[in-house]
């Protein structure tokens, strides 16, 4: 399936024309683009595009070419062929100008542990040249965004997971920037601080900020993102919004069963079931008719089901055989 085109599947994916011409630019447009470290083809022919106001997902496991797809849009890699335009600037050409309008999360929060909260503010804001009496105003509005007005003067090392990407995020705030670029926001942190930051994205999006965003939590790009691509060894597999993608290539609920040996029950429901894939232990039947698989697995000795609508997970294991987090 890799080898194959991208699938591109969206009723309405860009407001814009296909011919190149466009009304306002847009906010992140990434063409053709291709990387390589030593003989490693990393990025392998990227096209993606995002409208002002949208969030996008770059979603793909480990090693699949997302970091240094953004770092390539950031101006901090150069790419070896393709064109990148951030905020309609070229980059890496004009990525100085550009920086100024966005806001970074990198993947690994580079806090200053030695400075509290606040001051971490204070310092980052000096780099895009604001006086300090202007961030220092702005810093009660950054601290109540990323609800840790109580820990303003906490040294770095005393906050949680979740505060310290809360902090990353709200620095990343400090420009006003209209665009965010978010590696991977949430990986490493528990459920309740995970929603807290879906929670803040939400409300960054209803203000208008345009948001690229990298993960492979199927769920967070689910809920967070109008259009996602997904990669896999630096090649674009499949495109679109989440429930047209999940409606397209699935198309039908799924029964998760676990049971000790799942090639067997895949040979004993077959006649039930359109289509199946195994996984580790777990058998994923693809279902027009759940009733007749739920009857042949109900009460069954050491046998375990789930039955669920069918997500993007379903999508990546459809679209490469395995499953996104490895
Ligand atoms: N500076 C570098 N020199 C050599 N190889 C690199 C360099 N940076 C990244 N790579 C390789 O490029 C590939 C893609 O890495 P990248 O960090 O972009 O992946 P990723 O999708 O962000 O992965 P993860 O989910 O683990 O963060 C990997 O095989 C990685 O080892
Ligand atoms: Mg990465």
């Amino acid at each position: 399936m890799t080898a194959l085109e991208p699938l591109t599947i969206s009723s309405n994916a860009s407001s814009g024309s296909s011919d190149g011409s466009h009304p306002a630019p847009r906010a992140i447009d990434f063409s053709d683009v291709r990387k390589h470290y030593g003989n490693k083809t990393v990025v392998d022919g990227l096209s993606f595009h995002v409208e002002p106001g949208e969030c996008f997902g770059l979603l793909g496991p480990n090693g699949a070419g997302k970091t240094t797809t953004l770092k390539m849009l950031l101006g901090i890699t150069s790419p070896d062929a393709g064109a990148i335009r951030l905020v309609g600037e070229p980059i890496p050409a004009r990525a100085r100008f550009a920086r100024r309008r966005v806001g970074v999360v990198p993947q690994f929060d580079n806090l200053d542990p030695d400075f509290t909260v606040r001051e971490n503010l204070l310092v980052f804001g000096r780099y895009f040249g604001m006086k300090h009496a202007q961030i220092a105003a702005l810093v009660p509005s950054l601290l109540e965004f990323a609800k840790l007005e109580a820990k303003a003067d906490a040294r770095v090392g005393e906050l949680s997971g979740g505060m310290k990407r809360r902090l990353t995020l709200a620095r990343a705030l400090v420009n006003d920037p209209d665009v965010l670029v978010l590696d991977e926001p949430t990986t490493g942190l528990d459920p309740q601080a995970r929603h807290m930051i879906w929670e803040r994205l939400r409300s960054l999006l209803s203000r208008g900020k345009t948001i690229l965003l990298t993960t492979h939590f199927m769920e967070e790009a689910e809920r967070l993102c109008d259009r996602l691509c997904v990669i896999e060894e630096g090649r674009k597999i499949v495109e679109g919004r989440p429930h047209e993608l999940v409606e397209s290539v699935i198309g039908c609920d799924v029964i998760e069963i676990y049971g000790p040996d799942p090639l067997a029950l895949r040979d004993e429901l077959a006649p039930l079931v359109g289509r199946m894939e195994v996984s580790g232990e777990t058998l994923f039947c693809y279902v027009d008719d759940p009733q007749a698989v739920h009857q042949r697995v109900k009460g069954r000795a050491g046998v375990r089901y789930l039955h669920r609508p069918a997500n993007l997970e379903d999508v990546f294991l459809r679209l490469t055989g395995r499953e996104m987090v490895d």
